[in-house]
């Protein structure tokens, strides 16, 4: 009863946010306001870095784990700056982990399965969110909605040069790198949210048991004040 209200209060605090930012796009003044704070969340963020570098090489960009698109608003601003004709795909179902997503790799204690299954339920509001923001600032991205194992073969054909993955579970990173890998241009960043996380022990186990057996190096970026952990496909 208790976690109920404390959730239902936290996306009500989550949802105000977004409206806000929301009230932002309508006029010239609030779309400059905007752009100038996520410039700045971009200059802070090693993971913009990386895609700097990464928008260098050939193909589209996705990202894996989208709840409520801090991260994707900044990755689409950065992508409209530098390859406006790129795509940038968002693949999250806006309603937390499917049945049986967590895994003993997970929990921990006072994590229980039931416990974590809790979260990221509540951004039902968000896809249109997103596109709003897309459309306002001319940009191409492309949100699908949806449990990873519907969504990421609908991508299959697509080559990319740069993988965000924020999906915290075990079960979800193996299935992004089983499905993405091999669609990842040579030498594409693949950055790596959760690992090292010790709340998602099993984003680690994946991405070690996944890259390790490839003789791919994990690393971090400490390039800008936000470090970010990657590794970069072998050419
Ligand atoms: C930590 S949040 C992402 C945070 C986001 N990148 C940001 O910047 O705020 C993790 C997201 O992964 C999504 N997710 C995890 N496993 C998934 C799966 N198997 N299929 C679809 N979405 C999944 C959840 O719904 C949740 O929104």
């Amino acid at each position: 009863m208790l976690r109920q209200f404390l959730r239902s209060r936290r996306k009500a605090k989550r949802v105000a946010a977004d409206e806000a930012l929301d009230a932002l796009l309508k006029d010239d003044h609030g779309r400059f306001a905007y752009l100038a704070s996520l410039e700045q969340e971009c200059a802070d963020s090693s993971l913009i870095g990386l895609l700097e570098d990464a928008l260098k090489l050939p193909g589209d960009v996705v990202e894996c784990g989208v709840f409520r698109g801090a991260s994707l608003r900044r990755i689409a601003k950065t992508v409209g700056d530098i390859a406006p004709d790129r795509t940038i795909f968002g693949l999250d179902s806006f309603e937390g982990f499917p049945e049986g997503g967590i895994t003993e790799e997970d929990t921990q204690r006072f994590r229980s399965e039931t416990r974590l299954m809790g979260k990221f339920k509540d951004a039902d509001d968000v896809p249109d969110r997103l596109s709003r923001f897309g459309k306002t600032f001319g940009l191409k991205i492309d949100l699908r909605k949806g449990y990873f194992e519907n969504t990421l073969p609908g991508i299959a054909d697509r080559q990319f040069c740069f993988l965000h993955i924020d999906c915290d579970t075990y079960a979800g990173h193996k299935e992004v790198l089983e499905a993405l890998y091999d669609r990842l241009t040579p030498g594409a960043t693949i950055v790596l949210d959760d690992y090292n996380d010790e709340a998602w022990p099993g984003a680690t186990k994946a991405v070690d048991e996944f890259l390790g057996p490839l003789g791919v190096e994990i690393k971090q970026s400490t390039a800008r004040e936000e470090p970010a952990w990657y590794a970069i496909k072998p050419v």
